[in-house]
């Protein structure tokens, strides 16, 4: 077996296929797989926001996933779908963004407050991009922004959900005064200002109180195509001498894309460059990672092997962080500064069965649902540097958890996920040793491996919550699960699996890929578990 305490998914590769070799002789056998887990060795708190969202106004992620409207025959909570509401309260939300994505820099905070009849409409940033399953872009809110949902529908949508909101600024196409003059809105008590009047005028006496602002979104590119010491300096600007109305504002910067590694080093070394004071008003790196798709890139329909490629392709997420991480160093010493990333997930086609303007708009599959558990499980792993991470996106696009149409809704894989990781959230994340055979797989004829059995661990209390992905597409693992510094009393497991690796849920059959519940058994303090192929699960331990 390769014993791994999580390495990056290059080095397993190059541990080779121990199960080609040796995994048929060995099934049947009494185990073929373990997990360690080292009680005494914590590694940092989960904060919570590692679970976080993200929604923009393109396609129907807005209008029509969220915002149905106040008249609407869709149930809904003064204009927000109820549907999702109610399903968004089981996986405890703690933090969503808002306005964008690309989105964001061309989005006028301004259109989107007042009395919803005299706001204005305008040209959304995703207008013109043509939906991937080549049908021709029809008219509506997709392309128009009616700017219905705006700032305080925002705000609502985040109180009725429980999360924290989080606003990404324009620093694109407004100048630096809009984005105070938005923190102003947002924070000052009514009576102070002639813009905290125009919100209290509006409904909103108390003040919003947003801490979390996002100076811009992927500067890199449709965020100004800036080089990253252009945006260094904006980034000062931007956030130098904004009043906070006692607000504990936490500003967080527009990192790199993927492995861009040179972009991080020479956004701090401008930063810093006339000393580290700077880095106090630094709350979070933002990385953004997109795992991409498969073959002709249809989310319900590829082979074992590009199974296993986009899971591999997901497990980058492991080096980039340790990547960035290192980088930062260099001018941050310290850490003053954690990471964060405000987008990630896998990216397929459209399905050709949502509206053809929804772009990106696909129900995922159980392949996606283990692209969110391993992905969730590294974050987990690297509580001490990771602070927030937002999949993109909630609804109705990209890596989504729920898909929704007019009165049509149905939660994905991924919320499943979210569902069952959602223990994690604010545990004491704990050192993990999982050891289990290799798997090789071709990718463009080419032999690639990937990791057999990976997650995380957490101790909240007495309750220790253990998230385990097997990739395998067809085997089981038998696992001894050992407990350095702790003994179990009880436990019981929850698994979402399938013996059809494409399983999903539809609106027509909403409830076609569901966890199911097992009995975990212990004896005598041991324990072992049969981990399905194709499988995540959680397990709820009880420590004695
Ligand atoms: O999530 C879709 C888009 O992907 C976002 O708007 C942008 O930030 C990223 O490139």
């Amino acid at each position: 077996m390769d014993r791994r305490t999580f390495m990056s998914a290059a080095a397993v590769g190059l541990a080779g296929s121990w199960l080609t070799r040796y995994g048929p002789a060995l099934r049947g056998q009494a185990s073929d797989a373990q997990v360690e887990i080292l009680v005494n060795e914590p590694i940092g708190t989960i904060a919570p926001d590692i679970y976080g969202h993200f929604i923009e106004h393109l396609g129907g992620v807005i209008y029509d996933g969220i915002w149905v409207g106040e008249g609407s025959p869709v149930p809904n909570v003064r204009g927000i779908r109820k549907a999702l509401v109610d399903e968004l309260q089981k996986i405890k939300p703690p933090v969503i963004r808002w306005p964008g994505g690309c989105f964001a820099d061309s989005y006028d905070w301004r259109d989107g407050i007042g009395p919803a009849v005299s706001r204005p409409r305008r040209t959304d940033f995703w207008a013109d991009t043509p939906p991937s399953h080549k049908r021709p872009p029809t008219d509506g809110p997709q392309r128009w922004d009616p700017n219905t949902f705006g700032t305080r529908e925002f705000i609502r949508f985040c109180r009725l959900a429980g999360a924290s909101p989080y606003i990404a600024a324009n620093v694109r196409s407004l100048p630096a005064k809009d984005f105070y003059q938005w923190v102003e809105y947002c924070n000052a008590p009514a009576g102070a200002t002639t813009l905290s009047d125009m919100r209290a005028a509006a409904g909103d006496v108390e003040p919003f109180n947003v801490q979390y602002w996002g100076v811009g979104n992927e500067p890199w590119g449709c965020g100004g195509n800036f080089t990253p010491e252009e945006y260094a300096t904006e980034f000062r600007r931007y956030t130098a001498w904004v009043p906070r109305f006692g607000v504990p504002i936490k500003y967080i910067a527009a990192g790199p894309n993927g492995g861009d590694r040179e972009w991080t080093t020479r956004f701090f070394r401008t930063l810093t460059a006339r000393g580290q004071g700077a880095l106090n008003s630094v709350y979070g790196w933002a990385l953004h990672y997109y795992c991409g798709s498969t073959g002709d890139r249809n989310s319900v329909r590829f082979s074992t092997d590009e199974w296993y490629d986009l899971l591999v392709r997901a497990d980058r997420m492991e080096s980039l962080i340790t990547q960035h991480w290192s980088a930062m160093a260099e001018s941050d010493p310290k850490h003053r500064v954690k990471l964060i990333v405000d987008e990630w997930g896998a990216w397929h086609a459209g399905a050709a069965d949502m509206p053809p303007n929804y772009l990106w708009a696909y129900p995922g599959s159980l392949r996606d649902a283990l692209v969110a558990a391993l992905t969730l499980d590294t974050f987990n792993r690297h509580a001490d540097k990771v602070v927030m991470a937002n999949v993109a996106q909630m609804i109705n696009t990209i890596h989504s958890l729920f898909i929704a149409h007019e009165d049509k809704f149905a939660v994905t894989p991924n919320f499943h996920v979210f569902e069952m990781y959602a223990a994690h959230q604010g545990g004491q994340a704990l050192r993990t040793v999982f050891s289990a055979p290799s798997i090789a797989f071709a990718r463009e004829g080419r032999a690639q491996a990937l990791w057999g059995l990976g997650g995380s661990a957490s101790l909240t209390d007495k309750v220790l919550t253990v998230t385990v992905v097997n990739t395998h597409a067809t085997d089981s693992r038998d696992c001894s699960i050992v407990l350095k510094g702790a003994t179990v009393r009880e436990g019981s497991a929850t698994v979402l699996t399938s013996t059809d690796l494409t399983a999903h849920n539809s609106f027509d059959r909403p409830a076609a890929l569901v966890p199911r519940e097992s009995a975990v058994a212990v004896r005598s303090g041991e324990l072992r578990h049969i981990f399905p192929a194709a499988s995540v699960t959680r397990l709820r331990l009880t420590l004695a």
